[in-house]
């Protein structure tokens, strides 16, 4: 527990003790949602006074002594006492209070008649919503791979065994749903699962205690496989892929991403649906019987049905998403190369070659004239020429193509892009005096979301952009030090998500690149 001044008064110690022992017992952790809507002692001293966030240690869901170690030394980089104070709170946020559950699988017998391995199994929250979705529980933890090293395989407590908990527990998800986003907790856990009271129109119909919600978003599936590269290349551990159901899961995806890239029309001319259809209970997009508007197929693309703020696509060629899952195939093709004979390699060859197809399919397709910024990748198409030009916040998002490791920064493609998605040429930019930066429809126009300018700083080299991001950063957070969902541009004190643990991760990630990029910023002061 931080100090709380200089030698507190008896009273005060007796009473801190007193708070210590129930936590201890597990009897008094708040639930944390309550918690980060409000402020707790001891503030930040900078002029922006920012609430302490962190759970007392008994209350934590985690503990990474590298992670502390990591906090404690960063406090001697940052200068600005409210910047640090931000990196403090929001950086452990997913290892602070998201790790829902963490354990072994109920051993089965497979069907050569051997029982499984116990496998690890890790339940990650998203934070304020008690599920775990694809996209953010890959992204949660994301922002430790920098801590992430080999540990044998053998140790229940490290971050390694977080990782594949996840990996595992991904992979069955995908089994069981593979067009879905976001699921309950296993069955292992004991956790109880409550109905998640979809009523959405969807199909193939769905479980409602099983699956949180089943929503077709292409990087959902990205997002495993980019986690499973994240893992394999901190700790070079490919034989851990070969015990479970990872192969199995890959070729789920394999088959579901293909399944995903038919024609509207079929040769003779008939009308075809894709093996997934989405209506959302209040109507609007996709139309035609939940198919959404034709698109032209088999140009290498793979149609989404969601963007990752979980809304529907206007048109079903979301280009972000694309350019993430045709580089996490190709990432994580090199651990399929593993475990596949060096003589036969038919997925490690069907994720190369989709990987590729994607990237033509994108480079053919979305980059698109505009007639201020020149060429541009679009964010959404459907293959006959309509497209959308905008970005959304959430990630995977156009302006962080170079952090998925789609293109370099340089690109001038992507250079244009940027230009324009970061001016009021992109329909969703928005400005004021608390913040400025990419709005959503997710949460209406006129409120930017901290993550992309968490992401414009990611992509920068200029330093009087970053510094201005990171001021609207440090002064939009209402006093509370952490990162919201989105903020209104003009108030500070609007904004959505006091808990949202994927945008705080990615907080901690942008400050721990800052300091091997641009240190010197660091040393600023922000008051
Ligand atoms: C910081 O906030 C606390 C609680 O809201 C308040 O009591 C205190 O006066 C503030 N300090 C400053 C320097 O604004
Ligand atoms: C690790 O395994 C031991 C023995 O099975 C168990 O008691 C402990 O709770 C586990 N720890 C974690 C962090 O899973
Ligand atoms: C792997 O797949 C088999 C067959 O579907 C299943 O019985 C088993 O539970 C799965 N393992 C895990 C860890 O989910
Ligand atoms: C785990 O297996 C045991 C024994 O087969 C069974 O009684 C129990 O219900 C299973 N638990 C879960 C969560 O599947
Ligand atoms: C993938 O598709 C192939 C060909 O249709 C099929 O044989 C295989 O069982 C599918 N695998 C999975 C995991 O869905
Ligand atoms: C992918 O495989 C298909 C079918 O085997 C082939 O026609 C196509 O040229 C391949 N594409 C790439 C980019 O390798
Ligand atoms: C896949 O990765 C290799 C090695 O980094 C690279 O040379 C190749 O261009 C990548 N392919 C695609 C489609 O991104």
């Amino acid at each position: 527990m931080a100090p709380i001044g200089p030698v507190p008064p008896l009273v005060l110690r007796v009473l801190v003790l007193a708070c210590l022992l129930i936590s201890t017992a597990y009897a008094q952790c708040p639930i944390y949602t309550n918690y980060a809507n409000a402020r707790h002692e001891p503030f930040s001293t900078g002029r922006w006074n920012l609430s302490s966030m962190r759970p007392i240690p008994p209350c934590r869901t985690f503990y990474s002594e590298d992670m502390e170690r990591e906090v404690e030394r960063i406090k001697g980089v940052i200068v600005d006492p409210d910047l640090f104070r931000l990196f403090e709170n929001a950086w452990p946020s997913t290892l602070d209070t998201t790790i829902g559950w963490k354990g072994l699988s109920n051993v089965t017998e497979k069907e050569d008649g051997q029982m499984e391995d116990p496998a690890e199994l890790s339940f990650v929250i998203t934070g304020d919503i008690e599920a775990m979705w694809l996209r953010d529980s890959a992204n949660q933890l994301q922002a430790y791979v920098s801590l992430l090293k080999a540990d044998g395989g053998k140790d229940n407590s490290s971050l390694a065994s977080l990782f594949r908990g996840a990996i595992n527990l991904q992979a069955r998800y995908i089994l069981g749903d593979p067009f879905c986003n976001a699921f309950q907790s296993p069955d292992e856990s004991g956790i109880p699962h409550h109905s998640s009271q979809n009523s959405d129109k969807i199909s193939p119909p769905y479980d409602y205690f099983r699956v949180f919600s089943c929503q077709w978003e292409l990087d959902s599936v990205a997002s495993f496989l980019q986690l499973s590269h994240d893992y394999y290349s901190a700790t070079g551990d490919w034989e851990f892929f070969g015990k479970h159901n990872w192969t199995r899961a890959v070729t789920k995806v394999l088959n579901i991403t293909q399944s995903m890239t038919i024609d509207s029309y079929a040769e003779d001319g008939t009308w075809q649906h894709t093996p997934y259809t989405y209506c959302a209970p209040y109507g609007g997009t996709p139309i035609n019987d939940c198919n959404g508007s034709p698109h032209r197929g088999n140009i290498g693309l793979v149609r989404s049905f969601q963007r990752p703020s979980d809304d529907s696509c206007i048109y079903q060629y979301l280009i972000p998403s694309n350019m993430m899952y045709s580089v996490a195939l190709n990432l994580s093709s090199s651990i399929m190369a593993q475990l596949e004979p060096s003589t036969s390699q038919p997925l490690t060859a069907r994720m190369r070659n989709m990987s590729t197809s994607i990237r033509t399919g994108i480079e053919t397709h979305a980059v698109i004239n505009d007639p201020i910024h020149g060429p541009i990748y679009a964010y959404e198409i459907d293959g006959y020429g309509s497209v959308i030009l905008m970005d959304d916040p959430n990630l995977p998002s156009l302006l962080s193509a170079p952090f998925i490791g789609y293109t370099p920064a340089s690109n001038p493609v992507y250079q244009n892009t940027r230009a324009r998605i970061l001016s009021r040429s992109n329909p969703y930019y928005a400005w004021g005096p608390a913040i400025s930066g990419v709005a959503s429809m997710h949460t209406r126009p006129g409120k930017p979301w901290p993550m992309a300018n968490i992401m414009t700083i990611l992509t920068s080299d200029d330093d009087d952009e970053i510094v201005a991001n990171l001021k609207w950063l440090v002064q939009s957070t209402d006093g509370l030090g952490l990162m919201h969902e989105s903020v209104d541009a003009h108030d500070a004190g609007v904004w959505s998500r006091q808990w949202f643990s994927w945008a705080n991760g990615l907080f901690g990630v942008m400050v721990l690149d800052l300091e091997k990029r641009r240190p010197h910023l660091l040393k600023m002061g922000f008051q």
